[in-house]
């Protein structure tokens, strides 16, 4: 197998001069470049990234920790993460925790002995060794989606990026009081995730604006899942004086509120008016469209990089959260006319200016 030494002797240049060239250490006169990347190819030459390994003690290589990977939002932060990285040189590795905390514990810690230069993770919702393990052995990691809870008085231990939560859900559910409903439920996610803490938030923020009660009754736990959203969706409209409006906090929850109303014979908008958090592929082909928050699930992936990028370049900065804005995407599921909706231009939210209206939810910065 040809090594840099052959390379350096094909092209007549020492072995720095190759190194250079290849990791673009220093610029090189083009002729000589040219030179290298020819013997490159005459002699079938790869680097290889263990020995480069030992001498920088980088791997160039990325952990990315993140559940339910077959959830579209995932994927889509998924395919952020790894065009960034590979942008920027760095290869993914990829493990899924399946949002339990002991074995979110065992893939970090594999994904750290096989020496990435930094994680990024979507934590699940309890990730106290999760933590402990990664402030025991100084792993430079970003969290991303479920937010940390932030200590009492000054930042949270990592950076962190997520869409906005609060403002959008709030946004859905004056949505559907503007339209005239009084019984707005809300099917909320899995619990200790700042997701569905934030989302449960943002549906009470909605309601009191719009001078609506908060009926606890109408706030169900759909456990971020189909199934549970399913069942939750079923006790909702068993109710002596069920919801006329539903509002699912994810994807994989609407559908399970879709197949509960289905089954039960209910039609959207007619019998439930429906709006959802997330918006997917599929959601413009559903019968009627879904009324959906769009997040910047690509972004995400794409602004964690960026993040982490910048903590292993600089480890002593101070930790910050970056929230990114979501897009209301305006349909029909929520019972307006399809002719009012599409001439409508998407409305992006604002980053809202008074963050504690939510309580622990902080005002993004995209620096
Ligand atoms: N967090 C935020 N958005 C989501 C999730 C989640 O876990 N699942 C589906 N959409």
């Amino acid at each position: 197998m040809a090594t840099m030494a052959d390379v350096a002797r094909s092209a007549g240049v020492s072995v720095a001069t190759v190194s250079h060239v290849l990791n673009g250490t220093r610029p090189v006169l083009p002729h000589t470049r040219q030179a290298v990347l020819d013997a490159v190819d005459r002699l079938g030459y790869t680097p290889n990234t263990l020995a480069r390994s030992l001498v920088t003690s980088r791997t160039r290589s990325i952990g990315l920790a993140v559940s339910a990977i077959s959830n579209p939002y995932f994927t889509e932060i998924l395919q952020g993460v790894e065009a960034s990285a590979l942008e920027h040189g760095y290869s993914l590795i990829i493990a899924d925790p399946h949002d339990d905390p002991e074995h979110e514990r065992k893939v970090v810690q594999l994904l750290h002995e096989r020496r990435v230069d930094g994680l990024i993770v979507a934590p699940s919702a309890n990730p106290r060794e999760l933590v402990a393990y990664l402030g025991r052995h100084g792993v430079p990691a970003v969290f991303l989606d479920r937010l940390l809870d932030t200590p009492a008085e000054g930042t949270p231990a990592y950076d962190q990026v997520c869409a906005e939560s609060a403002e959008p859900t709030a946004r859905l559910v004056t949505h559907l009081a503007e339209l005239g409903h009084r019984r707005i439920a809300l099917v909320a996610g899995r619990p200790g995730l700042s997701t569905t803490r934030e989302r449960i938030a943002g549906y009470r923020h909605g309601l009191a604006v719009s001078g609506l009660p908060d009926d606890e009754r109408l706030l169900v736990h759909g456990n971020s899942e189909s199934a549970d959203a399913e069942r939750a969706t079923t006790a909702l409209v068993s109710l002596a004086a069920p919801p006329t409006a539903l509002v699912a906090a994810n994807n994989a929850m609407t559908i399970g509120a879709l197949r509960a109303l289905r089954d039960r014979g209910l039609s959207v908008p007619e019998d439930m008016a429906l709006c959802c958090f997330d918006d997917f592929a599929w959601a413009d082909l559903f019968s009627p469209r879904l009324t959906a928050v769009a997040q910047p699930s690509r972004e995400i992936g794409t602004q964690a990089v960026r993040v982490l990028l910048e903590r292993l370049a600089s480890p002593d900065r101070p930790t910050r959260t970056l929230r990114l804005p979501c897009t209301f995407v305006h349909r029909t599921s929520c019972g307006c006319p399809e002719e009012t909706v599409r001439s409508e231009q998407p409305e992006k939210f604002e980053k809202h200016d008074k963050p504690e209206r939510f309580g622990k939810s902080e005002k993004g910065t995209l620096s």
